[in-house]
């Protein structure tokens, strides 16, 4: 007879969230203070000779998992940079961390990049941070809480949190739109058309270089909407739960859960038209 697993309680998102804020801010202030004034060094490359890791990346990851294991010793880890620890119960609080989303802009010294930690369990995710150090910007939520921005978290100032609303009802050709681009030269000359079938139809288009970053601005309304073609789960899993508790639709291409085939966000009336006219363009030869 197999061992029946144990049923665990369902873990308690406003802690989850509060570690996940803690171990968030902890590798930003570890990220911007260590950030040489050159260029970091790159470690390695992952899917392309642009797709790069930095020291930073792994120390980042690192602290961020040792941060949860002295607190939850049991929990499950999927990292980008490969820190893991993956039981095969899915009862357990899985941690999906994104040390650095928008690599690339730390590397250049731009300030759009964020630490994104998610916390889920069962496949829900529960709690979720995008903590991004150059703005002074703590973007959190748990499910059925709502969204919330805090200002001026690297300075450790208790700043007020102001609750997130996305745009809702958005016109298409009124619509402000941040996509990203993947790093394989295959992909992203498909990207490229359907980006350019797209530009006419919309306000404008905005790439700011993080996935994670994108999502928290569309539940500020700081854009419209977002999508993107082949980001990874790690990508979106924190900034997900940010924009959909800011009241935005995510979904994929239509009838599909937002995934690696496509990734789109944005406030009710937008998406649908959005998802409609990407799920064409996508079907477009080349595209
Ligand atoms: C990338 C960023 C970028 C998106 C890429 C992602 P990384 O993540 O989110 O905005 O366009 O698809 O891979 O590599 O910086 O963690």
């Amino acid at each position: 007879m197999s061992p029946v697993s144990p049923v665990r309680p369902r873990a308690e998102p406003a802690q989850l969230l509060d570690l996940a804020v803690h171990a968030a801010v902890q590798a930003g202030q570890m990220l911007s203070k260590g950030r040489s004034p050159g260029r970091p060094e790159v470690v390695c490359t992952k899917s392309s000779p642009t797709d790069v890791v930095t020291e930073m990346d792994r120390a980042s990851e690192r602290l961020i998992i040792d941060r949860i294991r002295a607190e939850r010793a049991g929990d499950a880890f999927l990292g980008e940079e490969g820190g893991y620890l993956q039981p095969a119960n899915q009862t357990l609080v899985r941690w999906v961390i994104d040390p650095i989303d928008g690599t690339v802009n730390y590397l250049y010294g731009l300030p759009d990049w964020a630490v994104s930690i998610a916390a889920e369990q069962s496949g829900t995710v529960l709690a979720g941070v995008v903590h991004v150090p150059e703005r002074g910007e703590l973007f959190t939520a748990v499910r059925g809480g709502g969204a919330w921005l805090r200002r001026d978290t690297q300075r450790g100032r208790d700043a007020e949190a102001v609750r997130l609303r996305c745009a809702a009802e958005v016109p298409i050709d009124q619509a402000l739109v941040a996509t990203g681009f993947g790093y394989q030269a295959a992909s992203r000359a498909m990207q490229g058309e359907v980006v350019a079938a797209l530009l006419p139809a919309v306000r404008d288009i905005r790439r700011g270089g993080s996935c994670a970053v994108d999502l928290c601005s569309v539940a500020a309304g700081r854009v419209d909407a977002y999508y993107e073609r082949g980001i990874n789960y790690w990508d979106r899993a924190a900034g997900g739960l940010i924009a959909a508790e800011a009241g935005a639709l995510l979904g994929g291409l239509p009838g599909q859960p937002p995934g690696p085939e496509l990734t789109i966000a944005a406030g009710p009336g937008l998406f649908e038209e959005l998802q409609r006219l990407l799920a064409t363009l996508s079907r477009r030869p080349g595209a």
